[in-house]
């Protein structure tokens, strides 16, 4: 039932965004891929899912940190598939510091790009979604958008906000066939944790190994992270009309984390 949909998947051209895009593919959705890369890498990137799945792509590289690229990122989307039924706001940056030192160009940045850009992209695509009486929103929150960690000021908050716009999403929409989901990972295993990582391995002189192990285990009662491909699955799921009537959740993936 997904073929020939059409997925707009913020930051697939990485980590977790890039797994959900084979994944969606695979089913044979066609993919908006976006995600800071050069043109030239964007569009090899685009070809090689359309000689590996026969589906139709688009490759952006809008910065999410500006709203009127993301307005063209919409509007291109659009005159390339006519509508968008699948939007996963996934793009994130992360940064840790304590919060009387936190840096306000990373807080102005993290908050644009993890929780603004969702709502502009929100805007945008409903009434695509609205036209069809069908579509999925499904935003990347995290386990910080439901309890905190220190050092994390700006992306708590962002998270925690998302959190609270797909609810609204989902509420004003809910009769027009459109679901809106949060989920909430726990670890994953991708680029974006490496400089976490980095700075236990430094601080305690682990190797980076030994560091990784450090920090998940540190609040993650599962002793592994997930791999992208499982949140991918996951957001299949949640496309799926077995999955209709699951809106205005956030929906841990976290290793048992917020169980405590
Ligand atoms: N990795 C984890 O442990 C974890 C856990 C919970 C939630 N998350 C969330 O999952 C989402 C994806 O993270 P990931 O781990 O796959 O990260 P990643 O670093 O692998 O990928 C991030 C993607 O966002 C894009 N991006 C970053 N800044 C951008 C900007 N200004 N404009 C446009 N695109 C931009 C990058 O190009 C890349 O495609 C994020 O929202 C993150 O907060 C990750």
């Amino acid at each position: 039932m997904l073929d020939k949909k059409v997925a707009l998947i913020t930051g697939s051209t990485s980590g977790i965004g890039l797994a959900t895009a084979h994944v969606l593919a695979k089913h044979g959705v066609n993919l908006v891929i976006h995600g800071l890369l050069s043109d030239q890498e964007g569009q090899a990137l685009a070809i090689e899912f359309e000689q590996t799945y026969k589906v139709n792509t688009h490759f952006s590289n809008a910065n999410l940190k500006e709203p009127t690229e993301i307005s063209s990122l919409v509007t291109d989307a659009v005159n390339v598939f006519g509508g968008i039924d699948i939007l996963i706001n996934n793009a994130g940056i992360q940064h840790t510091e304590r919060t009387e030192t936190f840096p306000t160009e990373k807080w102005n940045d993290i908050l644009a790009i993890n929780l603004s850009a969702a709502f502009h992209l929100i805007q945008q695509t409903l009434p695509h979604m609205t036209q069809n009486r069908w579509g999925r929103i499904i935003n990347i929150a995290s386990v910080h958008g439901l309890v905190a960690s220190k050092n994390k000021s700006a992306y708590c908050a962002a998270k925690h906000g998302i959190i609270g716009l797909t609810k609204v999403v989902a509420l004003e929409n809910a009769e027009n066939g459109i679901t809106a989901n949060s989920i909430c990972p726990g670890w994953v295993d991708t680029p974006l944790i490496n400089k976490q990582i980095e700075d236990i391995a430094n601080q305690q002189g682990l190797p980076f190994e030994e560091a990784r192990y450090a920090l998940v285990t540190e609040k993650q009662p599962l002793p592994e992270m997930a791999i992208p491909q499982q949140i991918g699955e996951f957001i299949r799921f949640l496309c799926s009309d077995a999955a209709k009537a699951i809106t205005g959740s956030s929906l841990p993936m976290d290793g048992a984390w917020t169980a405590q």
